[in-house]
């Protein structure tokens, strides 16, 4: 610090010292940050039963919704690829297990697979296998030291309920009760940690697309009807463990919602209404109804649906209403905010009148133009572009928003094809937790930790040519043996000295 401060008077002229001068100043700069996590900091990283687990026919288990929309995929597209092995977890959780432990992780995020359990979905019949999994599986990481964060339902439904009406019908709201009952009675002796969904806005999307399971075409109407019986669904389990199982157990729960920031393009009106719609409509759609004080959907997507479905000729509004039961009874059902962030955009209004046609939920938020800096260093898929900004950002926002509510970052990573020497990795993992210490002791937002994508590779929704892993699985080799990325020491360097080394920070 001495140094800085002679740099105010620091004499520059020659070349060499008007190097040392900037090599001072980026010191000094590093030296203002503060760069060490806080207290009771939880490192995670996480994978989901479906990309990881294969063994998608064996002891037992039933098939889900993505079993039948890869194998559908598989009869007409021969090359097309499945998760029917994957990275084999179902078998070598152990590897996954001492994966973590070598990274010095606080908690491993996975999810259960709900047809592993229950292979119709109800309870008809409880697969004992599948429970011995998870039991084996939970017990390997608390014997080292790790807690397990679960996630219930990261999109494998059981086919038999996708048959009875799946997500769009609200029958699912009592079987994911039984499903979550079960749950909490079979591990939340050693469970603490648990989430309902993940990311709805991703599964909604398999009521608008084929290309997501379970490929409903329903676009305007379908996602409205799925948003609307999860978040039931959520607010059930939370108050069923609240009531039943919490004062012994001692758990939180809650959901994972995912949205890369929207910054907006100029300090315009026009520019700052565009990104609060997008915001509203594609994060308040599940925030504001749990973490609001007022619950309910945001004003302006009851509104705005309203409004077209009347102009439409629908003798009601395609976005189902609540009613006051449901609006307090949601409301509040958290312990803690689940993020999922990868990106950045930023958001302008379109300078045009035109709109496309069609009902659909693009036309239900309206016109906004979504961007990204080409100057942003690439991913292996074009929009996940490395902006680091946006995490502090993000954080903020949602503490702002949402009275304060601790945070838990459960998704963040960076897709490459698979380098071993994974230096942008390194420089995405580095610069993403420098921004969220930025929000915790700048902007003091609550964070609780962060849960690196991905712990291992995973089978990504359709195929395995894009990697989030720190561990590489190699799908050739029959015991996919996993091998440690560059990024994966780093991390280990990190969650030992619980600080961030300096020489990986960008320098602004
Ligand atoms: C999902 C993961 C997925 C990841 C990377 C998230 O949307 O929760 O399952 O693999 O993004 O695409």
């Amino acid at each position: 610090m001495k140094a800085c401060e002679a740099l105010s008077s620091a004499q520059t002229g020659a070349t060499m010292q008007v190097l040392l001068v900037l090599a001072l100043l980026v010191a000094c700069r590093a030296a203002a940050r503060n760069l060490s996590f806080p207290q009771g900091f939880m490192f995670g990283a996480g994978t989901a039963a479906y990309q990881v687990e294969g063994a998608w026919n064996t002891s037992g288990k039933g098939e889900s919704i993505w079993d039948r929309l890869t194998h559908a995929r598989l009869s007409s597209d021969p090359s097309a690829e499945t998760a029917d092995v994957a990275a084999d977890s179902y078998h070598r959780y152990r590897e996954d297990v001492l994966a973590a432990k070598n990274l010095g992780l606080d908690f491993y995020r996975f999810s259960i697979s709900w047809p592993r359990i229950l292979p119709k979905g109800d309870l008809s019949f409880v697969n004992p296998d599948g429970i011995n999994y998870y039991n084996n599986l939970i017990n390997e990481l608390k014997r080292n030291n790790i807690e397990p964060l679960v996630t219930m339902y990261h999109w494998d439904l059981p086919q038999h309920l996708q048959d009875l009406g799946g997500l769009a019908s609200d029958i699912i709201i009592d079987y994911f009760e039984d499903y979550a009952r079960l749950l909490f009675t079979h591990f939340g002796d050693r469970v603490k940690w648990w989430t309902t969904f993940n990311e709805p806005l991703s599964f909604v999307t398999g009521y608008s697309s084929a290309w997501f399971a379970p490929g409903v075409d329903a676009p305007g109407v379908g996602g409205y009807l799925v948003a609307h019986n999860i978040l039931k669904a959520h607010a059930r389990v939370y108050h069923l463990y609240r009531q039943h199982f919490r004062g012994e157990q001692k758990g939180k729960v809650s959901i994972t919602l995912n949205l890369n920031y929207p910054q907006p393009k100029t300090s315009s009106p026009a520019d700052h209404d565009a990104t609060e719609r997008y915001l509203q409509f594609n994060l308040g759609w599940f925030a504001h109804p749990i973490y609001s004080s007022e619950g309910d959907y945001p004003a302006i997507m009851k509104e705005r649906i309203a409004n077209n479905s009347r102009a439409e000729g629908l003798p009601r509004s395609r976005l189902p209403e609540f009613g006051e039961h449901w609006v307090k009874y949601i409301r509040g059902t958290h312990d803690f905010y689940g993020m999922n962030i990868y990106s950045s955009y930023y958001v302008s209004a379109p300078n045009t009148s035109e709109t496309s046609s069609g009902i659909s939920f693009a036309n239900d938020m309206g016109p906004v133009l979504l961007e990204q800096d080409p100057s942003w260093p690439a991913g292996s898929i074009s929009n996940f572009r490395y902006a680091p900004f946006g995490l502090r950002k993000m954080l903020k926002w949602v503490s702002d928003n949402y009275h304060g509510v601790p945070v838990l970052v459960t998704e963040n990573g960076w897709v490459d094809r698979g380098e071993m020497n994974d230096s942008m990795r390194i420089r995405y993992l580095v610069n993403h937790y420098a921004a969220l210490l930025d929000a915790v002791h700048l902007d003091h937002v609550t964070v609780l930790g962060h849960s690196v994508w991905s712990l291992i590779d995973t089978f990504e929704w359709g195929s395995y040519e894009n990697k989030y892993g720190l561990y590489r699985v190699d799908y050739k080799d029959p015991r996919r043996a996993r091998q440690a990325r560059a990024s994966a020491e780093v991390l280990a360097a990190i969650t030992r000295t619980r600080r961030l080394p300096e020489q990986y920070l960008d320098q602004e």
